[in-house]
């Protein structure tokens, strides 16, 4: 087996994931060649993971990486949601393999220029649509493909972002503004329109939703609530969101965004709590939640209708956990998911109900391939995939291709715009999408 070589612009949290399962799991199929990140030490943290650690180089940023010849054979492209057209469209026209990061782009005529460049060249293009390379989602999928639910006529899903994800992603962190990132539904839930869309099988033809930022603001802050957590806020006891709670029961959510706390973690420690006080007294994950510029909706329900009759729901809300899916379909029905794997008590990830017996079968997903939570297994998924799909002849039959992560990303996108403009949005003849000036 040949190896194939990863470089990759944009080191942080994604791309360590990535390439330390890639470099852990299978070391004789990949080897990291090269990175590039302004924060110089993501890059170098890459370094330990090469079959040859001195012969791996680091750049400053993108454009200095992609200055030079090829370099591997596959490019990671981790960076920022605002920062992937540029680099991945450099990278295909120097000859690489992309595995490019969701969102594909944060404007649908990006996107649709990448996959059409992508064909054009002839690259293979896998968006990191994880949940497609998950063991509840492809079990489902292949239980659709089955026949054993009959015509699919209608799917229920619902994705719980969990209220303290959601304040650190939505409200104080990334993704909390539309012009600086991508819409909400856009930068969460493009995985599940993205499911939605496969699970369908057939294009989408009209798009509404409704939904809005409710909570999050300043009308909704307790009285004398002051901007920072760390000022001494009076409702520092009760408040779900404050942020002090970084130093204990949150304290995951650190490594992400702190580099002082991730620099501790490479050393086998934590950061001491002062400095990571201090560093709340000034990063934007200090704020109180009430307090900050953000604008991301944190509720909204989308409703889709495909070319096949076929209708959707999709519920984001701050204010639940984890992901739920209902498929109805002519002979029977399949519900799964968080609710079922977590409250139920039923020790099932889904059930299926057979409508001509009424008989329920219930079903467990692995918990060695991931079980349900988080990404469910999904990363360890796509990295499994990675090489696979990096070898097809046709770079359309990947999984994950960027040709079809198209119209689960239209259909992101096209929410945020019936949302915003309150009216139903038709899809058909979506290359050249709705033709409305102010859609994003
Ligand atoms: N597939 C998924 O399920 C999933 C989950 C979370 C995030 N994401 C997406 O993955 C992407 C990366 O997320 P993350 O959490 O790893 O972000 P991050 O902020 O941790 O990492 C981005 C890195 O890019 C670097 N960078 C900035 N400009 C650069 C340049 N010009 N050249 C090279 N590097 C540059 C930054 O310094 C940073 O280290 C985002 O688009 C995000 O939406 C996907």
């Amino acid at each position: 087996m040949s190896k194939r070589t990863l470089a990759a612009i944009g080191c942080g949290g994604r791309t360590y994931t990535y390439v330390s399962l890639a470099m852990t799991h299978w070391r004789d199929r990949f080897d990291i060649v090269a990175a590039a990140d302004p924060i110089r030490e993501r890059a170098e943290r890459l370094r330990s993971f090469a079959h040859t650690p001195a012969s791996f180089r680091v750049f400053e940023n993108d454009n200095a990486l992609l200055a030079e010849e090829r370099l591997a054979d596959i490019m990671i492209i981790g960076t920022q949601d605002t920062h992937h057209v540029q680099p991945c469209l450099a990278a295909m026209q120097k000859g690489y393999d992309i595995l490019l990061e969701k969102p594909i782009a944060t404007r649908p005529a990006d996107i649709l220029m990448l996959a059409d460049t992508a064909r054009r060249l002839g690259r293979r293009v896998m968006v990191c649509h994880v949940l497609r390379y998950a063991p509840f989602y492809d079990q489902v999928k292949q239980c659709v493909d089955s026949g054993q639910l009959g015509e699919i006529r209608s799917i229920h899903a619902s994705e719980g972002v969990g209220p303290w994800h959601f304040a650190h992603s939505y409200v104080r962190g990334h993704w909390r503004r539309s012009d600086t990132s991508c819409p909400m539904i856009v930068a969460k839930s493009c995985h599940d329109t993205d499911i939605l869309a496969w699970l369908i099988g057939d294009p989408c033809i009209s798009v509404a939703s409704v939904g809005s930022l409710s909570h999050f603001r300043a009308a909704c802050a307790p009285v004398g609530a002051p901007a920072r957590c760390t000022d001494g806020c009076p409702h520092a006891d009760t408040c779900p969101y404050n942020a002090l709670q970084y130093l204990t029961a949150q304290r995951k959510w650190l490594a992400y965004v702190c580099d002082r706390e991730q620099d501790h973690l490479d050393r086998g420690g934590a950061a001491p709590d002062a400095e990571i006080r201090e560093w709340l007294q000034q990063a934007p994950w200090g704020r109180c939640v009430y307090r900050c510029d953000n604008d991301a909706p944190d509720h909204q329900t989308a409703q889709f209708q495909f070319a096949g009759g076929q209708t959707a729901t999709l519920t984001v809300t701050a204010f639940d956990d984890g992901r739920n899916i209902e498929i109805c379909g002519t002979r029977g029905v399949l519900r799964g998911g968080h609710a079922l794997r977590h409250r139920a008590g039923l020790d099932a990830d889904y059930m299926i109900t057979d409508h001509a017996t009424v008989n329920t079968t219930y079903h467990r997903v692995d918990e060695q391939s991931g079980g349900y939570d988080g990404h469910g297994g999904g990363d360890y998924g796509l990295v499994s995939q990675l090489y696979d799909e990096m070898t097809q002849p046709d770079p359309m039959a990947i999984r994950a291709s960027i040709h079809r992560a198209v119209e689960g990303h239209l259909m992101a996108f096209a929410a945020e715009a019936a949302r915003l403009h309150g009216r139903t949005i038709e899809m058909s003849g979506r290359m050249g999408m709705w033709s409305d000036p102010g859609s994003p």
